[in-house]
């Protein structure tokens, strides 16, 4: 199904490799303490609050419709995030969600009035320490009935108490992970809940984006086949993002090693504090190319994937110009290989090295230098 050959499908195999993996299940992995650390907080929060529990819904296919991923939620036609240089589809209405928020309106359609539903999202991104291709999110969303409301009060007035709401539990929830540190609300945008927040804590100093969240667009409790005056809030956040921090994780390839010294020091329901143990040498390759015409980083990004799968720690470009009178552009990208467990050989990484020139030329038609 995920390697069928549409002439949309644009996954590669290491990426398909992943697809059922669910990672978040594991309940040794971090990703899945954190996950049911964050369900437990919540569910603790509904029953203080005398409200019905978030069902717990964390086994949906990532096989989701345009539809789910995109219009239901109001994503313009032509935005970036449809695009394929952005998003793995495996044919032109089906794609692997890049966000869970995608599940929405289906869970929403079936009658689902609170849910907690986490998974295994898609994006093609650049090669660092902190992104991959595949990563965790948990969508919380929460329908209030009428009763919430006093009869007379307006609809504006209705959803700046959910606002407050949301942003109440939310606040609470970061300092229930994260322990006594500053929180910020700044305003954000998607098209899918109105108004928007974002939230932020201070975590050694720095200021670490945690989660989007709003109240939903009247438009989606429509698309979801609800009556108009239907109103609730709806949070995403990344599990990655927050076991990278409360675990110290310091590369998210980590969350897929099989290695014993990672695995093994993780309990179920305990965020510890990971302890390294010896990195194995890097070593690095420099490519350099005149762009095509029709050129997307994020497709050299997902060339050297391919071929490097979890072997290659970063890509990095060091040197760009334009040719002062042809003006075609050149650009030097230096890729950092390294393996998590064991230490590479020259070999191998020569061999790489040669099939992503390869792929550079063929895919992409770049010229090398
Ligand atoms: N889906 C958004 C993202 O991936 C997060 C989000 C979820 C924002 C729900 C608002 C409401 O960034």
């Amino acid at each position: 199904m995920i390697a069928q050959k549409h002439p949309m499908n644009n996954i590669s195999v290491n990426v398909a490799a992943k697809v059922g993996t669910s990672l978040h299940r594991y309940s040794h992995s971090p990703l899945c303490i954190v996950k049911r650390n964050i369900e437990s907080f919540c569910n603790q929060v509904a029953l203080e609050r005398g409200e019905t529990p978030f069902t717990i819904v964390d086994d949906l296919s990532p096989i989701v419709t345009t539809k789910q991923c995109f219009d239901d939620l109001r994503v313009p036609p032509d935005h970036v995030s449809r695009s394929s240089s952005d998003t793995y589809y495996l044919s032109d209405t089906l794609l692997l969600r890049a966000h869970t928020s995608a599940h929405q309106c289906s869970l929403m359609a079936s009658g689902e009035t609170s849910f907690l539903c986490s998974g295994d999202v898609y994006r093609r991104d650049e090669v660092d320490a902190s992104h991959y291709p595949v990563f965790h999110q948990m969508e919380g969303v929460r329908l209030y009935p009428d009763s919430a409301f006093p009869p007379d009060m307006p609809v504006d007035e209705r959803k700046a108490v959910i606002a407050a709401d949301l942003k109440d539990i939310l606040s609470r929830l970061a300092v229930h992970l994260f322990g006594d540190v500053e929180v910020r609300w700044a305003n954000d945008y998607f098209p899918f809940t109105e108004p928007s927040y974002e939230l932020e804590v201070k975590f050694n100093d720095t200021w670490l984006e945690v989660l989007g969240c709003g109240v939903i667009h009247d438009d989606v409790i429509h698309n979801a086949g609800l009556p108009a005056g239907q109103l609730g809030y709806a949070f995403g956040l990344g599990l990655e993002r927050l076991a990278m921090v409360l675990f110290g994780i310091p590369d998210i390839r980590l969350f897929w090693s099989q290695d014993p010294r990672y695995l093994d020091q993780f309990q179920e329901g305990n965020i510890t504090k990971f302890v390294p143990y010896s990195k194995y040498p890097m070593c690095y390759k420099d490519v350099s190319f005149w762009l095509p015409e029709d050129y997307h980083v994020n497709d050299l990004h997902e060339v050297v994937r391919a071929q490097a799968g979890d072997l290659v720690e970063k890509v990095e470009m060091f040197d760009e110009f334009t040719h002062p009178k042809t003006g075609r552009s050149s650009q030097a990208w230096r890729i950092t290989y390294r393996h998590m467990d064991r230490s590479l050989t020259n070999e191998e990484v020569d061999l790489i090295q040669v099939n992503i020139r390869e792929e550079l030329t063929t895919q992409l038609k770049v010229e090398l230098r």
